[in-house]
């Protein structure tokens, strides 16, 4: 597999594993009447707002979507719809940060919404890492030639800039503390039922 791919599939899994820790917690701060952890649930949203946002979304924006464009206008339509839902993705996470302060203003009220939008935005992106997998990159390995993926490869292996470089570093700290913090079964934190400060 080219090297860009197994990037790209490993960030899409990396954002996965936090949304569905994050479903896990919203459906416990929902169902248990225990106070959630709230920095635990900010590190959360903060990784699935700028993970894709600074790592993820600029190398499938500026280097794998122009040259597919480019050597296959077939998939002009799909990647249309994809830096489309970049843009929307990005709003949608907004009406997510919402309803975590709602959540945390007004415990106990806010929790079936903050799951609600927890849910809707995991299906989102679920939906759109989902359409990449399995349409975008089929297309990619059909038609980019051998210069394209270098040039691709290049540009996607952040040891070659050092800003991705660090924001790669950052990240990665941000999950293992977020693995950290999160209570069982996302993590290896304290039980919300302790009294916690939040
Ligand atoms: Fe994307
Ligand atoms: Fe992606």
């Amino acid at each position: 597999m080219k090297d860009a791919i197994t990037i790209l599939k490993s960030e899409h899994r990396s954002i996965s594993a936090v949304l569905h820790g994050l479903q896990q917690l919203a459906r416990m701060a929902h169902e248990a009447t225990v106070r959630p952890r709230f920095q635990v649930l900010r590190s959360m949203v903060r990784y699935i707002d700028e993970y894709p946002e600074r790592l993820h979304h600029p190398k499938e924006d500026r280097h794998l979507f122009p040259r597919l464009e480019e050597r296959a206008p077939q998939a002009k339509a799909l990647i249309e719809e994809l830096r489309a839902e970049h843009v929307m993705g990005a709003q949608l996470i907004r009406d997510l940060e919402q309803a975590l302060v709602a959540l945390e203003v007004g415990w106990q009220g806010g929790a079936k919404a903050f799951r609600a939008a927890v849910d809707a935005y995991a299906e989102f992106h679920w939906k759109h890492m989902r359409k990449e997998e399995q349409q975008l990159l089929p297309l990619a390995e059909r038609h980019l030639l051998p210069e394209d993926w270098k040039a691709i490869d290049a540009a996607f292996a952040a040891n070659t800039d050092p800003i991705a470089g660090m924001r790669e570093r950052d990240f990665e700290q941000l999950f293992t503390r977020i693995v950290n913090l999160a209570p069982a079964p996302v993590g290896l934190g304290d039980p919300w039922a302790k009294p916690a400060s939040g």
